[in-house]
């Protein structure tokens, strides 16, 4: 199974992504995760985006692409991997799907999650993560059992740099300018699946693995 998660920021992709991986076992692969957990490591990469990914806006195809293709070459998941926040403008779109013909393999489905922008910069305000495993809460729709501990480990939550409502709007401008585009992309190729992210997680995925089986 080749998944990719697409939808604006905020409507709950990785969300979506955790309850898939429980159970369907695929390889989670967000991009935005990997630059995160390279920012933190001070990599060379890490170096390199963090400016722009706290400003909101797009890391470079070029960089992004060879970070994906690099990943996908080392993967070996027998249930398949998802995409999280890739692609996420044409450009990627179509050096993903040369990758793809390349390898023999094809995306199952394209998972669209999408919300009002209200929902979007409410959720986005709100969440708080883990600073050592990653776990994601929301201060309103899922806090944690002690306010800004993990439940998970017992470590600080905090907010990403990029969470404040100003930066979160100029995120789903580039989203509206950039990455919406490939809804028609996927929708062409009769591969994409809609789904209202504005419900409940649980409702949402309901109807995501219901489209999976
Ligand atoms: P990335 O990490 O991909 O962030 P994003 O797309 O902005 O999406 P988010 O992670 O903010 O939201 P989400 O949809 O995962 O929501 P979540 O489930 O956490 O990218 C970050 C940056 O990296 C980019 O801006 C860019 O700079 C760079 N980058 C990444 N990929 C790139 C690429 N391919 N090319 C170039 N640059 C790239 O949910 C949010 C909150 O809401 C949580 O608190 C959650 O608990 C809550 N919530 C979720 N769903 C629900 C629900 N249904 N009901 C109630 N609450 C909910
Ligand atoms: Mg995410
Ligand atoms: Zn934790």
């Amino acid at each position: 199974m080749i998944l990719i998660l697409l939808g604006p920021p905020g409507a709950g992709k990785g969300s979506q992504a955790k309850l898939i991986v429980d159970e369907f076992k695929v390889n989670h692969i967000s991009t935005g995760d990997i630059f995160r957990k390279n920012i933190k490591e001070e990599t060379d990469l890490g170096l390199k985006v963090k400016d722009i990914i706290a400003k909101g806006e797009l890391v470079s195809d070029e960089l992004t692409n060879e970070l994906v293709f690099e990943t996908l070459s080392k993967e070996n998941t027998p249930a398949g991997f998802m995409l999280d926040g890739y692609p996420r403008n044409i450009n990627q779109a179509k050096a993903l799907d040369k990758w793809l013909e390349e390898n023999n393999k094809e995306v199952t489905e394209v998972i669209l999650v999408d919300a009002d922008v209200n929902v979007l910069i409410e959720r986005i305000s709100g969440r708080r993560v883990c600073k050592n495993c990653g776990a994601t809460y929301h201060v309103k729709n899922l806090p944690p059992k002690v306010e800004g501990i993990c439940d998970v480990c017992g470590n600080e939550l905090v907010q990403r740099p990029d969470d404040n409502e100003e930066t979160a709007r100029d995120r789903i401008e580039v989203y509206n300018e950039q990455t919406s585009p490939l809804i028609d992309y996927y929708e062409k190729s009769g591969r994409l699946a809609r789904f209202d992210g504005n419900e409940d997680i649980d409702v949402v995925y309901e109807h995501v693995r219901n489209s999976l089986k």
